[in-house]
């Protein structure tokens, strides 16, 4: 027998000021998305938008529905998007900005376990690390230099 052993380690900002200003833009822009999300039932709102390598920004938000099921998460909307309309573009960097409309979210939120698994296709796809930043509305900022290092032992394409 062995034991494997995992680690991850994550950077916090204490402010976005202190981040790079591509990626204050990326959370801007993630912002702005939230903003229009259709989160009637949870009211939970949350926004991504991601960079291309092209420089163009995408940005989703999570879309809910009656059907609580068949509602989709916010880093989803985006990625898929992308996927479809950008297929030959690597994905540099997604920004998340996820908060309640009914109480202060002021720590970082991170990505769903379905939201790691979908965003995990497209690093393996692009061979290349996508960085992520989250945060809530305000407060602090988190960031994981992939997915990989938020989703590790992954299941992907390489046992299919
Ligand atoms: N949600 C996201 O958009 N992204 C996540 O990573 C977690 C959850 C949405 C789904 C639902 O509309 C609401 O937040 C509450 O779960």
């Amino acid at each position: 027998m062995k034991k494997i052993k995992i680690e991850t380690t994550f950077d916090v900002y204490d402010s976005v000021e202190d981040l790079a200003i591509p990626v204050q833009k990326l959370l801007k822009k993630a912002t702005e998305a939230r903003e229009k999300a259709y989160a009637p039932y949870s009211q939970f709102l949350v926004g991504a938008a991601l960079e291309l390598e092209n420089g163009k920004i995408i940005s989703g938000n999570n879309q809910e529905n009656a059907s609580y099921p068949s509602g989709l998460c916010a880093e989803r909307t985006a990625i898929y998007y992308a996927g479809s309309e950008f297929p030959n573009q690597k994905i540099l960097r997604m920004a998340i900005v996820a908060g309640s409309t009914k109480n202060p979210t002021i720590k970082p939120i991170p990505p769903c376990g379905a939201c790691r698994q979908a965003l995990s296709e497209y690093e393996v796809k692009q061979n290349t690390a996508m960085e992520l930043y989250f945060m809530g509305t305000s407060g602090q900022i988190a960031f994981s230099k992939s997915v990989e290092n938020i989703l590790p032992w992954v299941f992907d394409k390489s046992v299919l």
